[in-house]
């Protein structure tokens, strides 16, 4: 497993459409844990592929930050299925390091999910569970959380995080 280096606010390759993976293969199993390493070393609950330059419809999720193995989920190529409720709370990513800031999210989301073996199950979050599903698969459609603000407040928000990315 290997601690990769994270993608920032800024660059292209974020901003681009995943494609579906494939096939599973022992390279595509190793990406895995080395996104679920990656995350929990940056202490994030989640990490896509996109933020660390490969641009395929592939995240992971932890929300017990390492605690709890059974938390460890994949999505693959996952669609969001149906939406409920709404909760309003901080939220911050890996390739924003610094920002976080109160974004309203569903409190219970459904998913479409793939396996690894390629079948299709259905995986339901709520709460923190449900921002991190937002949250990952907004990364796959080329969308980071300070998007959702508008250009006064991404500004502001910018200047912040440039000021502390230069220390
Ligand atoms: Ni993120």
């Amino acid at each position: 497993m290997a601690v990769l280096p994270v993608l920032t606010w800024g660059d292209p390759r974020l901003k681009k459409n995943s494609e579906d993976v494939g096939a599973w293969t022992p390279e595509l199993e190793q990406l895995v844990a080395d996104l679920f390493e990656t995350s929990l070393h940056e202490e994030g609950v989640g990490l896509a592929a996109p933020q660390v330059g490969v641009n395929l419809n592939l995240a992971v999720i932890d929300c017990s930050c390492g605690e709890d193995p059974e938390q460890k989920l994949v999505l693959i190529n996952p669609e969001i299925t149906k939406e409920e409720g709404s909760q309003v709370g901080p939220e911050g990513c890996l390739s924003i390091p610094g920002i976080r800031e109160v974004l309203e999210r569903p409190q219970k989301v459904t998913l479409r999910n793939r396996t690894r073996d390629g079948a299709w199950e259905e995986q339901i979050g709520e709460d923190l569970k449900a921002r991190a599903f937002c949250h990952e698969i907004d990364h796959l459609r080329g969308r980071l959380f300070v998007e959702y603000f508008g250009p006064v407040k991404r500004q502001i928000l910018q200047k912040k995080y440039l000021k502390q990315a230069r220390g």
